[in-house]
């Protein structure tokens, strides 16, 4: 653990949370310990390390320094008090739930996600017997009314993948309050440079590192944070975390770790038994990107706002679902929650639906057609027929994705040669 002072602000926690130069060699770059495993002391070293008696590395699948100073760095910025990285985004939604869940059991999903999580959810998850119920995050009541004495989540996106929509964190909070039972935000698309979940009510946060984190689209990875807030050990929904294990001799991960017990476990049985760990290269690869991440941001969402700007005055554009213009009905609500830019992902309809939609990839120059987000490169997607392509017409057009819809994520080019792009690419169709 770093001795960081945690009243730094958060462009220094970005920087130094986590990374404290390697007291071995001196190397301010921190290293990638490249291992699977860690040799013990001795035979009874080995065996406190089993029982969970002693902290240390014994297997890169459950835990990893490099990997821990990026769960380090997370945790800190999130505001949280324990991460636990994951192989992707998606093992993160995985992993997140895996100590809540039993079969038969119940969450509370938003119908606007990332078409991939609809579907992990509304198909996968139905293998292991969990339920996923989707509701409109527009309304916090929709959740309220979905409330059973089976549900053990909630699960929304802070900004919501594709567009422009923001989601109300502190008013869906309240309902999992009352429900007693913990509210997970994906924050992947904020960032916790633009909001900080868990001072808005979440009680678990959940990234896709492999976006704005990473920075570069170069490592897939991802993260779920934990506040440390949940009451485990009152409630008795969740055996996992309240009653004896039988894997660690009796032990109750929340009489035992407190606070850290939901992180403890996602280590000690999640990661151990599912086996979706990030590997130490791409947690530095995310390591370093973070360090930028706040000027990062700053680029990402000044450019988005321009281009938004532009693109709602051009007559090639039937409209533009970007949270940081004043006509957006989700304005007030990104105001509310993110302090900093309304990030720079957002969705356009182009005159002429299907057919000028597919159009228009092929005529811009600039922009990378590619299945990614939050990359420091323009991207640009149609999310019809890619990422929500499994999904059905009525749940594309709920999640944003219909047809005509087309995603940009503005990277942090010059904005002049963003829009120079578009403008031809638009003129041509
Ligand atoms: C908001 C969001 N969450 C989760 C994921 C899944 O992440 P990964 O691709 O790293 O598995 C994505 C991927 O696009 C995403 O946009």
């Amino acid at each position: 653990m770093s001795k960081l002072d945690t009243n730094f602000g958060f462009n220094t926690l970005a920087v130094h949370s986590g990374t404290a130069p390697d007291p071995t060699t001196g190397s301010r770059s921190f290293p990638i310990y490249q291992t699977t495993s860690f040799v013990f002391d001795d035979a009874d070293h080995a065996a406190s390390l089993f029982n969970l008696q002693a902290p240390g590395f014994i297997y890169s699948r459950l835990t990893n320094p490099t990997v821990a100073a990026l769960e380090e760095k997370l945790a800190t910025l999130e505001g949280g008090r324990g991460a636990t990285a994951t192989s992707s985004g998606h093992s993160a939604d995985t992993l997140a739930l895996f100590p809540l869940m039993t079969p038969g059991k119940e969450l509370i999903v938003s119908d606007k996600l990332y078409g991939g999580t609809i579907n992990l959810m509304a198909k996968s998850f139905k293998k292991f017997g969990w339920e996923a119920i989707f509701v409109d995050p527009d309304n916090p009541d929709y959740f309220r009314k979905a409330l059973t004495k089976n549900t053990r989540a909630i699960f929304i996106e802070s900004i919501a993948n594709p567009g422009g929509i923001i989601t109300d964190i502190e008013g869906i909070s309240k309902v999992a309050n009352e429900g007693g039972i913990p509210l997970i935000v994906d924050n992947t698309m904020a960032t916790p440079f633009l909001c900080q979940a868990i001072d808005w009510g979440a009680d678990i946060v959940v990234h896709s590192t492999t976006k704005f984190l990473s920075g570069q689209g170069n490592a897939l990875g991802g993260i779920v944070i934990d506040s440390g807030k949940f009451p485990w050990r009152e409630n008795s929904k969740y055996p996992s975390l309240s009653e004896p294990s039988s894997e660690y001799n009796g032990l109750i991960f929340a009489e035992t770790f407190g606070d850290l017990a939901y992180t403890m476990y996602s280590h000690a049985i999640s990661l151990r038994d599912l086996g979706c760990s990030q590997s130490p290269m791409n947690a530095w690869i995310t390591l370093n990107g973070i360090e930028t991440l706040p000027l990062r941001m700053e680029r990402h969402c000044s450019n988005a706002i321009d281009v938004a700007n532009f693109l709602e005055k051009h007559s090639s554009v039937e409209w533009v679902s970007y949270a940081g213009l004043n006509s957006s009905p989700y304005y007030e609500l990104g105001k509310k929650f993110l302090k900093n830019g309304a990030g720079s992902v957002f969705t356009i309809g182009v005159k002429g639906g299907y057919e000028s939609g597919i159009k228009m990839l092929e005529y811009v120059n600039l922009f990378s057609h590619v299945a990614n987000l939050g990359d420091s490169h323009s991207l640009i997607l149609h999310p019809a027929s890619t990422t929500h392509r499994q999904l059905s017409e009525e749940q594309q057009i709920s999640a944003g994705a219909g047809p005509e819809v087309i995603r940009l994520s503005i990277g942090i080019e010059n904005v002049e040669d963003i829009i120079s792009d578009l403008d031809q690419a638009l003129s041509r169709l």
